[in-house]
């Protein structure tokens, strides 16, 4: 298909038939995934296709009960990787760099665009596919369940199937407040009037801010998503100042590190007074007792501390 008729007429599928997606679709939408532009050629993702049922099951249950994950021919998680790029650094002998943000960045596009090309070229073979964020609802349950180690997140799902509803595309934000030339400029209130009401049809009330609100104001879904990402994160080894075995180990006493500032916030919680930062150390004092951590970073210090203070969980 014309990829300027695509784009036109798209729109993402949540209802789709029980039939299979035949082999050679199947390795021309893998093939397309592998062909996205990748950063340095490193190619710092990987995708995991589930096939099993009760695993689709379980993570459509975990990403908020999504049944088009369940009844796609195909679910795939999308997952930023630096692990296997780790891997062939080591194999080599090489050592690998401390880059935590910086992967976290680069293995992310990656993901994107290999899940972009893989989406194009499913449409193109007139399969309807949807993104699933909402993986990030059980983004710890989800990385357990399928065994994600060390560097590896999960970015998004894909369902991809044969379409079984024919929704009307969805409209988007004027042009002139998506795209700007050379300086970025503020928006005015009227250009936000205009953003809302060109986003009206997407609600059945007719008010976009109804999504928004639910969203991304306070309290709203991405607030209850952030903590768990940031643990994720660190324990993955995408946190600057957490050592992800420190930050597993944490974990595992029952502390969900997220932050260096979140371990320092949860030592006060926990009745520490003072949190004496030195050159790789650290003392948590109270009245009757004080643990010291030694460590590269901060982060590091903390967390031994906090170990040593934290007595293990029955
Ligand atoms: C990163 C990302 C996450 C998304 N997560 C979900 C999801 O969890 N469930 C869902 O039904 N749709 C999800 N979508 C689909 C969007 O709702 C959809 O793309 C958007 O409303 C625009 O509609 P359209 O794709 O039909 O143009 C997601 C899309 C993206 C890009």
């Amino acid at each position: 298909m014309d990829l300027y008729r695509l784009y036109q007429t798209r729109r993402s599928i949540r209802k789709f038939k029980r039939e299979p997606i035949p082999e050679d679709d199947l390795e021309k939408i893998l093939y397309a995934a592998q062909r996205a532009p990748t950063d340095a050629t490193a190619q710092m993702y990987s995708i995991l296709r589930v096939t099993d049922p009760e695993l689709r099951k379980r993570i459509a249950h975990l990403s908020g009960d999504q049944e088009h994950i369940e009844s796609a021919a195909e679910f795939f998680l999308l997952l930023a990787d630096v692990w296997r790029l780790r891997r062939l650094v080591e194999h080599r002998g090489g050592r690998f760099g401390r880059w935590p943000r910086t992967a976290a960045h680069f293995a992310i596009v990656d993901a994107v665009l290999a899940g972009s090309a893989l989406a194009t070229m499913a449409e193109a073979l007139g399969y309807g596919i949807c993104w699933i964020g909402g993986v990030l609802n059980g983004i710890r349950e989800i990385s357990a369940l399928v065994d994600l180690p060390e560097g590896v997140i999960p970015v998004a799902g894909l369902c991809v199937g044969v379409p079984d509803e024919d929704p009307a595309p969805r409209p988007r934000l004027p042009r002139a407040l998506v795209v700007h030339e050379n300086r970025y400029r503020a928006y005015t209130p009227e250009e936000l009037d205009e953003a809302y009401a060109a986003m009206r049809p997407i609600t059945r009330k007719g008010d976009w801010y109804r999504v928004l609100d639910r969203y991304f104001a306070e309290g709203g879904t991405m607030e209850l998503r952030e903590g768990p990402y940031q643990a994720l994160a660190a324990r993955k080894g995408f946190d600057p100042d957490l050592p992800a075995p420190l930050a597993e180990a944490l974990t595992a006493r029952g502390l969900e590190a997220r932050s260096l500032g979140q371990l320092i916030e949860e030592a006060f919680r926990r009745g520490y007074r003072g949190v004496l930062f030195n050159q790789g150390a650290v003392w948590l004092e109270k009245e009757t007792e004080a643990h010291r951590g030694e460590g590269a970073t901060p982060g590091e210090a903390l967390a031994k501390a906090l170990l040593e203070a934290f007595p293990e969980e029955a």
